[in-house]
């Protein structure tokens, strides 16, 4: 099996490559073809890949290929990992939105918005390029804004593009924990859109867990109840993706942002020059561990809990999906695609996460429970924005991406929505397609 990675020059492509080396049996990637645009950043990884893959046998054969043709020859699955304008381009989005006073965060809000308007064009060519040269390929999407970035992809791959995300996967964990429930044993009732979703029950042996956790002093033992506050989850009667913290406590996320000097991308970049500058296994480590560490800690103010720093685990999930497909071992995974009529109130094309039954027919959505009004009028609005993204990325249309910053309920004005559209196009290059 023949698997490609576009962005295989990124930094959490270690953790992929070591998923594999644990993988054994039938239907086991054999050759692995990492793409990137920078060669530089592709060397800097084969060279931590090879050290890793040291004395491990049926390690995958490793090539790098800056021609996209040449990645895409024969594979079986893509997985699509691109970050348009770097690190360099997230530390922008951060700080332009937070000199405006509205938040800057790499895929929320304006800062999510600008990420989407520089990345949707490239992540439709991809496509593009897939359907024409691989079209039995599977795509796992995990370039961000992914949910945007899924549902623009779509179109050209129908069912055979999946998004991915590793927060609703590391919230069910954490839940389950607090809960004391093993998550095998457990139905995880989430549903909503990348970054914006609720898990609204866990049920086990016939009952819903969750009301007794929210009610109990262990709802402060776990990552979200501690970030929340136990009476708002309480209200809520759900716990939140970590990123409904910046609809929830905006005022809060935005003043702890500051002016975006010590923003989220400007801590990467540094750490990242430093890793590609010397690239090794052992830096690449310790560069890993820092920045888990630290992961959306900023927002707060305060380090992660040790026992959540394992994260969604976003490699396994994407492992378990690959396994999943090419072995027909069927499965639950909460994943990003089209709706259908999973989620009521939402439309067909809309690509939205939910618990997925996986197989060899691919991802399909199961149905879910309805939102509540509250939640269902949030998806709605953030669903808006994101397609004015979609249709100023297909037309370069600057009024559609005027309005996709407009429509944002976390931007508060359209003299302000004017002012980060004039401040992104300036500072990103990417975006001289819109006119
Ligand atoms: C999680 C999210 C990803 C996001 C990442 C940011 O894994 O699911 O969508 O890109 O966090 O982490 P970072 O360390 O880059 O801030
Ligand atoms: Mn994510």
């Amino acid at each position: 099996m023949r698997l490609a990675i576009l962005g295989g020059g990124g930094f959490r492509v270690p953790l992929v490559h070591a998923a594999l080396l644990a993988e054994r049996g039938a239907g086991v990637v054999t050759e692995l073809v990492l793409h990137d645009v920078d060669a530089g950043r592709l060397a800097a990884v084969a060279t931590v890949l090879a050290e890793q893959a040291d004395g491990v046998e049926g390690a995958p054969a490793v090539t790098t290929t800056t021609d996209l043709a040449t990645a895409l020859s024969d594979v079986d699955f893509v997985f699509s990992a691109v970050r348009v304008g770097g690190m360099r381009g997230r530390q922008l989005d951060e700080r332009v939105a937070l000199a405006e006073g509205v938040l800057g965060q790499e895929t929320v809000g304006a800062g999510g918005i600008a990420y989407g308007l520089r990345t949707v064009p490239v992540a439709v060519e991809l496509a593009r390029r897939i359907a024409e040269l691989a079209p039995r390929a599977w795509v796992i999407n995990f370039t961000n804004p992914a949910g945007m970035v899924t549902e623009a992809m779509a179109p050209l791959l129908g069912g055979r593009v999946i998004g991915i995300c590793d927060s609703p996967a590391g919230l069910c964990r954490r839940v389950a924990r607090a809960i004391g429930v093993g998550q095998e044993a457990a139905w995880f009732d989430y549903a909503g859109l990348n970054h914006l979703g609720w898990l609204r029950g866990v049920h086990a042996g016939g009952v819903d867990l969750l009301p007794e956790l929210l009610g109990s002093p262990a709802v402060e033992s776990f990552e979200e109840g501690r970030l929340f506050g136990a009476d708002w989850l309480r209200l809520l009667g759900a716990v939140p993706n970590e990123y409904l913290h910046y609809y929830y406590f905006t005022r809060e996320a935005v003043a702890a942002a500051g002016d975006g000097t010590d923003s989220r991308g400007s801590f990467l970049l540094a750490q990242q020059r430093g890793f590609y500058t010397s690239p090794s296994l052992d830096r690449w480590e310790r560069t890993r561990a820092e920045r888990e560490a630290t992961y959306l800690a900023e927002a707060r103010d305060r380090e992660r809990d040790p026992g959540d720093l394992e994260g969604g685990g976003y490699e396994r999930i994407a492992l378990a999906l690959m396994r999943a497909i090419a072995r027909d071992e069927r499965t639950t995974l909460i994943l990003n695609v089209r709706n259908g009529t999973a989620l009521s109130g939402v439309d067909e094309d809309a690509v939205v996460e939910v618990p997925c039954a996986v197989g060899a027919f691919g991802a399909s959505p199961i149905a879910a429970r309805p939102l509540p009004g509250h939640a269902l009028g949030l998806v709605h609005a953030v669903k808006a924005a994101e397609r004015s993204v979609l249709e100023a990325a297909a037309t370069g249309s600057a009024d559609a991406a005027l309005r996709a910053f407009a429509l944002h309920p976390l931007v508060d004005s359209v003299t302000v929505a004017r002012r980060l559209l004039d401040g992104y196009r300036a500072a990103h290059p990417q975006l001289s397609y819109l006119h």
